[in-house]
């Protein structure tokens, strides 16, 4: 081989001019390489070979036998697919096998299908903890809480349960109700404008975002200041991409989550000293943050006190975090499922009548949301047809003997599926039907398998404000089945699915909204 490489470097080597006879066509002077230089193409050709069978070998002996591509693409692997998720993409991958293997850009990724598989990864932090995409520490600060694991994990999270006891739950509703009702009027004014149907995507996060403020804030945040969060939010949405340039850099997507996230923590902290400061002047607590600093100053209180006003900005911020693509998803999809299910509307709306003794200016206590049943299992169902997370990554912190003939090798990602859980026929006869009945029979097969509604995850990391959420969507569409009759426009995309971090419909839901008819 050495000698077929230098006899070639040797010939190139004669330079084409002094070399060609008349008439002879000149040799490309890319071969007219001296032959140190040829040496080096060949050497670095043999590396480069060397490194894509080496790829290929590591991803097909960690693959064993799974379903999934015989062969990576090369470096990249499935990016492409990782650009532009589709649900279609995804269930073909999870048909594939209760686990299947992919590869992004070397990382390797089990995909788990199966309500036994996903709840094996998401309840084993001994083995896996959750890992956002890149993204998340680089806009959250890597020292936000939610990076936590473990012990200092589950300590800190008892303190922050206190948020959503029934107790808080009780100051928060009055505040989400005032809002909802706020929002509600003017969608009605702009709507009396132009009653032309519009995609009701960005006014649901609007509601959600100052909602989300006022709950955890108070007036301890100014309605500027909400604008201000709220206007730069979708910088953050937009920057949750499973694969971002790595570098911040100006005019990135993540630089301006960045920007996003300093202006919110700006205005958090500040309600935290404003939240410290009123409680100490003995006021009444009225939103989370006053919740909160009462609660550590109750004589029985035994968890940790010492909270910087930075931390509890950070803690705030987390939950915005989480809580606003997911709230509005599942928001978004309620409007479009009771629109479309005229039976199911008719029955909400009696049950409302029912409980509000036909007044809909009465304001919505949790008495009146506990003898909602309807409306709660219709919020149940709405989000196990559409489920606003689909599935969560996590990391392998050590290889992980997932089932008896595979084990996840160290350090590689696995993602809990929770759609198949939650579609699965077994448990929810005809999944891809809205039938909030199913939860109405604490006897029948829904309320019977707990363990697959994976809606809020499961394990350590389940989502804390799964409370609060439901309460939340259920009281948004209360008021509107009250206060507002509302018509869905269906286009061809209302049943397709797009994925910008959570699930929506492809046309942004769009909606005519008048006010209701009062008797
Ligand atoms: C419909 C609305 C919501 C959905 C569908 C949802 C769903 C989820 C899911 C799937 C997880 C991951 C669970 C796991 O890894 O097992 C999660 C975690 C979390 N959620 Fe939610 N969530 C919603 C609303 C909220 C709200 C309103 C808040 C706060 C006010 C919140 C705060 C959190 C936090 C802090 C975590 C991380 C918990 C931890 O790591 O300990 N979420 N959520």
């Amino acid at each position: 081989m050495a000698s077929v490489l230098r006899e070639r470097s040797a010939s190139a080597s004669i330079p084409a001019y002094t070399a060609d006879a008349p008439g002879h066509i000149a040799v490309p002077s890319l071969f007219a390489v001296a032959p140190e230089t040829t040496a080096w193409i060949w050497t670095t050709v043999a590396i480069v070979a060397a490194l894509l069978i080496l790829e290929q070998s590591v991803y097909r002996y960690k693959k064993a036998h799974l379903p999934g591509d015989k062969w990576t693409i090369p470096i990249i692997g499935k990016f492409a697919d990782s650009m532009k998720p589709t649900m279609e993409g995804y269930m073909k991958q999870w048909n594939s096998g209760a686990l299947s293997a992919i590869s992004v850009f070397n990382i390797f990724i089990v995909m788990a299908s199966s309500n036994e598989y996903s709840r094996k990864i998401l309840n084993s932090p001994n083995h896996a903890e959750p890992c956002l995409v890149h993204s998340a520490k680089q806009i959250l600060c890597p020292d936000n809480w939610v990076f936590l694991t473990g012990k200092v994990h589950v300590e800190y999270r008892k303190v922050l349960n206190t948020l959503f006891t029934r107790k808080a739950l009780g100051i928060y509703v009055n505040i989400q109700d005032v809002i909802t009702r706020k929002h509600f009027k003017s969608w009605l004014e702009d709507a009396a404008k132009d009653p032309s149907p519009k995609p009701i995507m960005m006014t649901c996060r609007d509601l959600n975002m100052e909602t989300s403020l006022k709950v955890f804030c108070g007036s301890h945040i100014d309605d500027v200041a909400a604008k201000e969060i709220g206007d730069r939010y979708w910088d953050i949405t937009v920057a949750l991409e499973l694969v971002n340039f790595p570098l911040a850099l100006p005019g990135t997507k993540v630089y301006r989550a960045i920007q996003c996230r300093k202006v919110a923590l700006k205005h958090l902290e500040n309600a935290a000293a404003k939240s410290k400061q009123a409680m100490a002047a003995g006021k009444e607590p009225e939103c989370m943050l006053d919740h909160w600093v009462r609660t550590m100053a109750e004589p029985g209180y035994k968890g940790r006190k010492d909270f910087s006003d930075l931390e509890m900005a950070m803690v705030v911020f987390s939950f915005l975090f989480a809580s606003q693509d997911a709230m509005s998803s599942g928001l978004i999809y309620g409007f479009q499922h009771i629109s479309d299910h005229p039976e199911i509307y008719r029955k909400i709306v009696e049950e409302q009548e029912r409980v509000r003794g036909g007044d809909p200016d009465r304001p919505i206590t949790l008495e009146m949301l506990d003898d909602m049943p309807y409306l709660r299992a219709f919020v149940r169902e709405s989000m196990r047809v559409k489920p606003p997370v689909t599935m969560v990554p996590y990391k392998a912190t050590k290889a992980f003997p997932i089932s008896e003939n595979y084990t996840v090798p160290a350090g590689s990602m696995v993602i809990p599926s929770f759609y198949n859980s939650l579609h699965d026929p077994e448990v929810f006869p005809q999944p891809d039907e809205l039938q909030p009945e199913r939860w109405l029979d604490p006897n029948g097969s829904a309320n019977q398998n707990p363990k697959n509604y994976l809606v809020f995850g499961s394990g350590p990391h389940k989502c804390i404000g799964l409370e609060y959420a439901m309460m939340n969507i259920a009281l948004v569409l209360a008021d509107a089945v009250m206060l507002m009759d509302w018509d869905h426009v269906r286009t061809e995309k209302s049943d397709k699915v797009q994925i910008i971090a959570t699930l929506f419909p492809q046309d942004g839901c769009l909606m005519k909204f008048c006010p209701r008819a009062r008797a």
